[in-house]
């Protein structure tokens, strides 16, 4: 394991995703984390991500300073690589102007940087900068701006660089990151996707011997792998409760009952909900309003259900690492409450909670699905909101609003893949706008719905782009709609980025 002390930079969880990507494990601990909790992960190596303070300043996080002379092997990065510094006794200066974006750099002679072009390109985002090194400390690396752009000792093992090599933009940033973990930290990168699965089932097994394990399984990407590799250690003692609220897209409820029922053959209930969801959803039509529902009215029927069940010894949960890790700690403001189905309802009776997936990113749930010999369209599916078409449908829910955006939604996925583009936006989707216009069809006056289309091209849906979806792709698309869809006689195009809008309409 390497261990990667997280001083809230906004690139920290990609330094983790990048370590992983090297098949070295590593986990994300706060930066504060004593010595005593540190060596107990017995870790090959230490990384100390950047972060937004300086590191004279009064509040500035520093970690337990024994860690300095543990004799493990340290690279801070950024913020980290300063706090180094500072610490080991060089300076760190402010300086009158920072330094954003691509820099040339040349490196020296390193452990390091071994194997590598000595002119290059890095990515630098800092206020401050290392003005002279700690004694005893080699200065390996320099920009025009960043006279100490790196340095270190190869016989102490500890190293500071400035700049992100975690960044696809410092050109050679992996292999620096492969010569710290594999020449510096002597870690073998035999962690695979494999190996990690045939743990985590032994482990499950361990954990849960032959006691029963429920779950609420939506379909989605982090429930479904979580019940196939729930199913794969504990067989038949894994419940799964699929709760169809009516809000999924045309075919979904079908297609999720088909693999988990018969394609894997597991201990599967499907609720039939939807008329109980649509009567509550009745007359309500503000956003926040319609979220709370959902919520709220999914955790009754998976109660209800649950208590059918009796008591169960673990309950699942589809938790993946960055709701773990989450850096965004503070008062961020609500924009909409999110609801995850499989949150946690209190009335449940169970002891435990397992979270088979709370040490994997995203990709890496996929790539284990992958493993598991799930699906390839389930395993890619892409990100779908827990209150499903509900929030894609704008004021009151009605089962012919349901309809009409199901069936649009469908064409419009049905032309992404024959384009092939589903692969390259990472979301998309129709919105029924609340909007009717009057239109022409044949010698008659329509006056009918507008489909709003919304497709994004993102990392982690934090930010957003709009797609460029080629002109005649979207000419099929709304060609397709207005003809093979009653009751739509308009088709628009969202082309807001996120922010200011949001991916969702609601
Ligand atoms: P927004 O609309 O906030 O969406 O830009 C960002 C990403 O989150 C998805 N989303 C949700 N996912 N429960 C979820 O599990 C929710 O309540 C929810 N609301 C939005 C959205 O589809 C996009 O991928």
């Amino acid at each position: 394991t390497v261990l990667v002390l997280d001083f809230g930079g906004q690139y920290n969880q990609l330094i983790a995703r990048r370590v992983r990507e090297l098949h070295v494990y590593c986990e994300l601990l706060p930066y504060d984390t004593p010595l005593e909790t540190v060596k107990a992960y017995d870790p090959l190596g230490i990384i100390l991500t950047g972060g937004p303070k300086n590191v004279y300043g009064e509040a500035a996080p520093k970690c337990d300073p024994r860690i300095f002379s543990s004799g493990i092997p340290i690279l801070g990065i950024c913020y980290g690589s300063q706090l180094l510094a500072h610490t080991l006794g060089g300076q760190v200066s402010h300086a009158p102007q920072g330094e954003y974006g691509k820099a040339e750099i040349t490196y020296e002679q390193s452990v390091l940087f071994s194997g590598m072009e000595q002119h290059s390109e890095c990515w630098m985002s800092h206020m401050d900068y290392i003005s002279k090194a700690p004694e005893g400390f080699a200065v390996l690396a320099a920009t025009a701006n960043c006279p100490v752009a790196a340095f270190g000792n190869d016989a102490k093992k500890i190293y500071g660089v400035q700049f992100h090599p975690e960044v696809r933009h410092t050109v050679q940033g992996m292999q620096i990151l492969k010569n710290f973990l594999y020449g510096v930290c002597g870690a073998k990168g035999d962690w695979t996707m494999k190996s990690y699965a045939a743990t985590a089932v032994e482990q499950i097994r361990r954990k849960v011997g032959d006691k029963k394990v429920l779950l609420a399984l939506s379909g989605g990407v982090d429930s479904s792998v979580a019940a196939v590799l729930l199913h794969r250690a504990i067989g038949k003692n894994l419940i799964c409760i699929f709760v169809d609220h009516g809000l999924l897209r045309k075919n979904e409820a079908d297609e999720v009952e088909e693999v988990f029922c018969r394609t894997y053959d597991m201990n599967f209930t499907r609720v039939c909900a939807q008329e109980r969801f649509l009567k509550k959803l009745a007359g309500h039509r503000e956003p926040e309003e319609k979220r709370k529902i959902i919520g709220e009215e999914f955790i009754r029927v998976f109660e209800e259900e649950a208590k059918k069940i009796g008591k169960v010894d673990f309950l699942a949960q589809g938790t993946i690492y960055p709701d773990v890790v989450e850096s965004g700690k503070g008062d961020a403001a609500l924009i909409k409450s999110h609801h995850n189905v499989g949150g946690l309802p209190d009335t449940v009776d169970f002891d435990e909670i397992i979270e088979p997936l709370r040490d994997l990113f995203k990709d890496e749930v996929r790539a284990l699905g992958e493993e598991l010999g799930i699906p390839h369209h389930l395993v890619w599916r892409q990100p779908f909101p827990g209150p499903g078409l509900a929030i894609r449908i704008i004021g009151e829910i009605t089962e012919e609003k349901l309809e009409i955006l199901r069936e649009a939604d469908y064409i419009l996925r049905d032309e992404i893949a024959k384009a092939g583009l589903d692969r390259e936006i990472w979301q998309y989707f129709a919105v029924l706008t609340g909007m009717r216009s009057v239109g022409v069809m044949g010698d008659e006056r329509t006056y009918d719905y507008t489909i709003a289309l919304r497709a994004v091209t993102s990392v982690d849906g934090m930010t957003a782009d709009w797609a460029r979806i080629p002109y005649d792709t979207l000419a099929k698309i709304s060609n397709r709609i207005v003809n093979e869809v009653k009751h739509v006689n308009r088709l628009v195009y969202d082309i807001t980025s996120k922010p200011p809008a949001t991916i969702e309409w609601e």
